[in-house]
């Protein structure tokens, strides 16, 4: 039986610790930080995570905007926007939800959101710096990863640790956080010979593929973290990660659900972020 990582109840211990942090800010600054939010087009998931993340804002008490622009925006209108929120002062932290509507340049767009205010760690700039760990911005969900492991006392340093997927926003960045942990990182992909043997050499297991019941109990080594970033819907419409956890479960040590997991620690870690940047900016 596996201990449960409830990234639910951990997500929102932090989220009282930056309420805190947030009214010593006020104190100290005379004013809230802010997060500005560009979402272009009604993408149905987009517009749930936005909401979520304005709520978020009003729960920790940030200042915080939505700036909707319809579907059909130009790339011009997309890119004024964003230098538009780069330079008001009331905004700390700035990030365009994606993806976004085919025929803007989403690479383009992102590169010219200001980097001190680049929340997400999505600019290319915030990824070079986690490559040579002179990082501030740390990527929400790997964040939101090693925060779980860390507060749930998985030793990091020497572990063996495999991460399956190897994406811009979760699985190289978690990687790059995993060594920087001082853990032994292996990155398994669609390319990977015998996926199973690999992740069975797992202490670690990080999986964000993108594909329901990848991972299998038989798949991973007894006693092992596993964690699930995995956001899919199964036959039924219900959401499920990567991990098969009926049978996983029984065999883990540590096991994240989804829903609850470490889907509550990204938004979570985007706050955290927004108060860095916010606290960057008073003591420069
Ligand atoms: N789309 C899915 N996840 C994210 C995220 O963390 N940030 C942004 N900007 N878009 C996303």
């Amino acid at each position: 039986m596996a201990i449960l990582i409830d990234g639910k109840k951990t997500a929102a211990e932090i989220r009282a610790e930056l309420r805190l942090k947030t009214d010593d800010f006020f104190e100290k600054y005379g004013r809230r930080p802010g997060l500005a939010v560009v979402r272009v087009g009604e993408d149905p998931a987009s517009v749930v995570y936005v909401r979520n993340k304005m709520r978020a804002c009003d729960d920790v008490g940030f200042v915080s905007k939505t700036v909707v622009l319809p579907e059909d925006s130009a790339e011009e209108e997309v890119e004024a926007e964003v230098l538009r929120l780069n330079a008001d002062p009331m905004f700390d932290g700035l990030l365009v939800q994606l993806p976004l509507p085919r025929g803007l340049d989403e690479k383009r767009i992102v590169s010219l959101i200001d980097p001190d205010k680049d929340v997400d760690a999505f600019h290319s700039l915030d990824a070079g710096r986690l490559k040579l760990t002179d990082n501030n911005i740390l990527p929400c969900t790997p964040a939101g990863i090693i925060e779980l492991l860390k507060r749930y006392r998985v030793p990091l340093r020497g572990a063996e640790a495999v991460v399956v997927g190897r994406s811009d926003i979760v699985g190289r960045p978690a990687a790059a956080l995993l060594l920087a942990a001082d853990a032994t990182v292996t990155v398994a992909h669609s390319r990977t010979r015998d996926l199973a043997s690999v992740t069975r050499r797992a202490d670690i297991l990080v999986c964000a593929v993108g594909k329901a019941g990848l991972i299998t109990g038989d798949m991973i080594k007894p006693g092992a973290a596993v964690i699930d970033v995995g956001m899919n819907r199964n036959s039924e419409g219900k959401l499920c990660g990567d991990v098969d956890f009926a049978s996983a479960e029984p065999v883990a040590g540590f096991i994240t659900p989804v829903p609850g997991g470490v889907g509550p620690m990204t938004v979570c870690m985007l706050m955290k972020n927004t108060l860095s940047a916010a606290l960057r900016r008073e003591e420069n």
